[in-house]
């Protein structure tokens, strides 16, 4: 398994001075995670395309933007123009992603596929060469803030399992309620990439809350090593 990747959830931050929020953990972090919502795939609005163009003339940071939309196909265009390094979208919308995958990489950008916790890997499966990315979530899409649900912890391990029997390089990412208590179940559970939005910029010291949870998968990685 790779060496474990953070991701911040800007979501969590400050809007009003988000780019200082993001300089400020650039250095500590790996990607920028950036959750966009429609107010209908979700119950809830976030931002959009103006707020990712802004933000990538100050970060150099890889942008992966979680797409909670139902029709986020008709915008890969415009994300990749704004900056976007990888587009995720649903399971939920796209029963077959197969065009919308070759849509995004026919643009330049990465792709990633959606589990949200009620939907089965089964449906991913057929799909996963397609993928850069494979993001189990573990809160309900479209709030911050939740409690992370042990329950998909055997979804990451058979995620992990499925990517290492069939040699794939898809990155699994975990997304909702990451702490450093959590962390380290979805690290053991086989996650590449942990999204952290409450537990990072909700931190007074958000620099300081990354170098916990890095910490804290370190000891995850160190007692996986160890068994
Ligand atoms: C929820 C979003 C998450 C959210 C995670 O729909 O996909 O990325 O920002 O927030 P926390 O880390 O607060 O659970
Ligand atoms: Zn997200």
């Amino acid at each position: 398994m790779d060496p474990a990747r953070i991701a911040p959830s800007i979501l969590a931050a400050d809007f009003a001075h988000l780019a200082e929020d993001v300089a400020r953990v650039e250095p500590h972090v790996d990607l920028l995670h950036l959750d966009v919502m429609d107010g209908h795939f979700v119950p809830n609005l976030s931002f959009g395309l103006p707020v990712v163009a802004s933000l990538r003339k100050t970060s150099g940071l890889y942008f992966d933007c979680h797409l909670m939309m139902t029709n986020p196909d008709a915008y890969f265009e415009q994300f990749a123009k704004a900056g976007a390094n990888l587009v995720s979208v649903h399971m939920e919308i796209y029963p077959d992603p197969t065009v919308v995958a070759r849509l995004a990489r026919g643009l330049g950008l990465d792709f990633g596929l959606v589990l949200s916790p009620n939907v089965p890997l089964a449906g991913a499966d057929p799909f996963l060469e397609l993928c850069d990315l494979l993001l189990v979530m573990s809160v309900a899409p479209g709030f911050g803030g939740q409690a992370f649900r042990p329950e998909v912890l055997p979804k990451i391990e058979a995620a992990r399992e499925t990517v290492e029997r069939r040699g794939l390089s898809v990155d699994i990412q975990v997304d909702g309620g990451v702490t450093p208590d959590t962390a380290p179940l979805a690290r053991s559970a086989g996650a590449d990439i942990l999204v952290a939005g409450t537990a990072i910029f909700a931190d007074p010291d958000p620099v300081a809350a990354v170098h916990r949870l890095r910490a804290a998968i370190d000891q995850a990685d160190t007692w996986q090593n160890g068994s």
